[in-house]
């Protein structure tokens, strides 16, 4: 499963990549938004420091806005991923795009049929917002669940992000039923590397290696 970090900003990502676990980012405009610099500014950067997908998202409603800004982010970097929302004008995009070789990931992504949809249409990624639903009441793991059966019936070969991630549960469930990619933030990357009985078995085999004569 490929680990993707959901942020703009270059410092975190910097550091998750010196933990060599790193494999793409997940940009959006709140994240943009949040590092208070300019778009192109902060895209640029974030190419030069992970070689692997980076998802960038639109700001604009309509197909033809979405084709024509779509091409033009798409234009930065070679491993700009466009994402696009899975609205009815977004799937029209998502299927104009496809052949002409801009990979999108289909954003805000809450329910299976918009995730068929959007495979269909040609999407590389499919982003089913997980932490999400759950905080709405309902379950994200189950719609996650949901789109992997329908792409293996169909032999989809658009990769399922699992996003909006809210603890290390979300990613461990993601892994045992084979999505391919999970993003999240920061703070719960650094909980994967964790365990209390890892840090107490260091702790008493430490100090018993400081007793061995050497
Ligand atoms: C994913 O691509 C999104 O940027 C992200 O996961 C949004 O999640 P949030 O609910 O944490 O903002």
């Amino acid at each position: 499963m490929k680990i993707f970090i959901d942020t703009a900003k270059v410092e975190e990502i910097r550091e998750a990549q010196s933990w060599g676990i790193l494999d793409g980012v997940t940009t959006n405009p709140s994240h943009i938004a949040a590092t208070g610099r300019p778009f192109r500014d902060v895209v640029s950067e974030i190419c030069e420091i992970v070689d692997g997908p980076i998802s960038v998202e639109v700001g604009s409603t309509t197909a033809p806005e979405m084709i024509e800004e779509a091409e033009r982010i798409a234009q930065m970097h070679k491993n700009i991923v466009v994402k696009i929302p899975v609205t009815r004008e977004g799937i029209k995009a998502i299927k104009a795009l496809a052949p002409r070789g801009v990979k999108v990931n289909a954003t805000l992504n809450f329910s299976a049929v918009q995730a068929l949809l959007a495979a269909k249409a040609g999407a590389a990624y499919i982003s089913p917002f997980v932490g999400r639903l759950d905080d709405a009441g309902q379950s994200g793991m189950e719609l996650v669940h949901e789109i992997k059966t329908i792409y293996d019936n169909y032999g989809f070969d658009t990769e399922i992000i699992v996003a909006a991630i809210r603890n290390t549960r979300h990613v461990l469930e993601a892994a045992l039923i084979g999505a391919h990619i999970c993003t999240m933030r920061l703070e719960i990357m650094r909980q994967l590397f964790e365990h209390p009985m890892t840090d107490r078995g260091l702790d008493i085999f430490l100090k018993d290696w400081a007793k061995v004569p050497k």
